[in-house]
């Protein structure tokens, strides 16, 4: 019995967090077993980590610490939940993958993303998943749209939120990139549309994979 992966990456204030409760919600309605998740951050340890990675006070880590610190985070993640709810056939949604370190260590960071591929060839046996939503939206709509959510709820996770707009525009072209390549495992959607069509998008992506 095997489940199926499925990832949504994205900008900041691409709306990820809600498609994601939106999709297990209804894939639940339709009787499938789902466990939603996130990188970092997705086990006790990548909390943690989570943590020092994402804490705008006092942490100025380089691109390969950075790279680092994400890859214990999902070698973590990939091991002690991902594929053991895999293995139980479930369907997985990760809240990010390696397409935000190619996209942010990589594209923003300047990281060789030859590097990135190799390390997650070999710490990762080169795991991909099922389906990548990228959920596309213009750098300025989203980081208003982030910085507005971080203060409103006081939470200090804006380290990557306080970069500048170039940094967050290569990330935003990576992922068009990672979509292109990545053919019928990808979708792209426009997240600056309305959350619910957005999340109709999404579900019917997802519908379409199961089949
Ligand atoms: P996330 O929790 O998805 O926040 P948001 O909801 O604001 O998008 O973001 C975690 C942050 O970590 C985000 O700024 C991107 C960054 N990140 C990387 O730089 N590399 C990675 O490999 C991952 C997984 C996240």
């Amino acid at each position: 019995m095997s489940g199926r992966f499925i990832v949504l990456e994205g900008g900041e204030g691409s709306g990820k967090t809600g498609t994601i409760a939106f999709l297990a919600e209804a894939l639940r309605a339709r009787g499938h077993a789902v466990t939603a998740t996130r990188e970092p951050g997705g086990t006790p340890e990548g909390a943690a980590l989570r943590r020092l990675l994402l804490s705008d006070k006092g942490h100025a880590w380089t691109a390969e610490a950075e790279l680092l610190l994400m890859t214990a985070d999902r070698v973590q993640h990939v091991e002690r939940v991902v594929r053991p709810a895999l293995a139980r056939g479930e369907i997985v949604i990760s809240d990010r993958y390696v397409g935000s370190t190619i996209a942010y260590q990589g594209a923003g960071r300047g990281l060789d993303v030859d590097l990135i591929l190799e390390v997650h060839a070999r710490l990762l046996h080169d795991f991909w998943p099922d389906l990548s939503l990228y959920l596309d939206v213009a750098p300025e709509t989203g980081l208003a749209r982030s910085r507005a959510r971080l203060q409103g709820q006081g939470v200090d996770e804006g380290r990557f939120e306080g970069l500048d707009l170039e940094f967050h525009r290569r990330v935003r072209q990576s992922f068009l990139d990672q979509a292109g390549r990545a053919g019928r495992f990808a979708r792209v959607i426009d997240a600056g549309q309305a959350a619910d069509a957005v999340q109709a998008a999404a579900l019917a992506a997802v519908l379409d994979l199961l089949g």
